[in-house]
């Protein structure tokens, strides 16, 4: 389960919220398998993400054949460690476009809100991810036989943690957070 790690600040906060604030990018693995039932759990959580119009112009390919993992890392530098499982983000682009033209900025954004529930859904179990947009396109669309029309946006490790990472630095919050307009207090 979701773990403290060095750095978190001690809080006060329902579980779903620390849960959100005790996510980190996880890079490396052990080789240990994914059970069957947690992929399950993070598909399901991975769809229920909201949905522009519910259009759901998303596809995903969930690997974890070792020759096809081996295959997919060789063309995917900002995967730095060999994982037990990697889930391919595609976009739909013609579903997300089905009304001529608009929809695509929107449908690109469902499916980072898709990624994100599987981080999220894979941190709660134990596990962890990291988003990778380090990759050569054509290469993985060959590995995994994507269909034309349906193009990876992101490839997403996931795998029992080896080691979790520090939080990474955030920007103050005064920054970038502003109440009722932007000089607002
Ligand atoms: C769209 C996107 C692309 C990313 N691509 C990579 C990548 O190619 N390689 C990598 O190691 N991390 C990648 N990351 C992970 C970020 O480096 C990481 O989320 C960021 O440093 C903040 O760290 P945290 O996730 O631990 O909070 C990516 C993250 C996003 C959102």
């Amino acid at each position: 389960m979701a773990e403290q790690i060095q750095g978190d600040p001690p809080r006060e906060a329902p579980e779903g919220v620390k849960l959100l604030l005790t996510r980190t990018a996880v890079r490396q693995f052990t080789d240990q398998p994914v059970a069957d039932d947690l992929v399950t759990l993070m598909t399901e959580a991975m769809v229920a993400a909201p949905s522009a119009s519910n259009r759901q112009a998303w596809a995903f390919v969930v690997v974890r054949d070792p020759r096809t993992l081996r295959l997919v890392r060789a063309f995917a530098p900002g995967i730095i460690a060999p994982p037990t499982m990697i889930v391919a983000a595609c976009f739909d682009r013609p579903r997300a476009t089905l009304d001529g033209g608009e929809g695509a900025d929107e449908g690109l954004l469902c499916l980072a809100m898709a990624v994100q529930n599987l981080l999220l859904s894979a941190h709660a179990l134990g596990l962890g991810g990291c988003p990778v947009a380090s990759f050569r396109e054509e290469p993985i669309r060959l590995i995994l036989g994507l269909p034309a029309h349906i193009e990876p946006v992101l490839l997403v490790p996931v795998g029992h943690p080896a080691r979790r990472n520090p939080h990474a630095a955030r920007r103050d919050a005064n920054e970038v957070i502003h109440h009722e307009c932007w000089n607002g207090s």
